[in-house]
């Protein structure tokens, strides 16, 4: 089933998620197949549960847009575990579409988290993953990327969205 995705606005998005305590279960495994249609279906490079509607820690990424199924990471109550170097570009959200800023996150980033069957492991990403672990664990927390750019450049974000609300412009 593909989701809606909920936009900025939507107290859900700026919620801490509720950690997962039950794995392998038929609902579970059907959410994460959600997550990944939603995802797919909105073009996009990685999904929190939040951004479908649902406070819960899990996030799915793939960085190959679904080109290379070896390539599609579930993260389920994950933390990240240490962070090298820094790395600056541009960054969106499903979220918050038609907007993109400057940010600076971890070059080199190592998230612990959860398998599907409840199993802890460790992953390295770089570059575009690294960004990827960032931003959707934020997600979890709460967090949106909006919070690592300028006040200035925040409140202009947050003036040109409450335009399209007016205009009816953002649902
Ligand atoms: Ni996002």
């Amino acid at each position: 089933m593909i989701y809606p995705i909920v936009k900025y606005g939507d107290p859900v998005l700026e919620r801490k998620g509720d950690s997962i305590m039950e794995f392998d279960t038929p609902e579970l495994n059907g959410f994460l197949e959600d997550m990944f249609e939603s995802m797919y279906a909105a073009k996009g490079v990685g999904l929190a549960a939040p951004q479908i509607g649902f406070s819960r820690r899990i996030a799915v990424i793939d960085c190959s847009l679904g080109e290379d199924p070896a390539q599609k990471i579930v993260l389920i109550n994950p933390q990240i575990i240490a962070v090298e170097g820094k790395q600056k570009g541009e960054e969106g959200c499903l979220s918050i579409p038609g907007f993109r800023e400057d940010v600076t996150r971890g070059k080199k980033v190592t998230v612990r988290a959860q398998t599907a069957k409840g199993e802890t492991f460790e992953m390295t990403g770089e570059d575009l993953l690294a960004r990827a672990f960032q931003h959707e664990t934020d997600h979890l927390h709460g967090r949106l990327y909006i919070s690592h750019i300028s006040a200035l450049k925040r409140d202009l974000i947050r003036r040109a969205v409450r335009k399209k609300v007016k205009a009816g412009e953002w649902t």
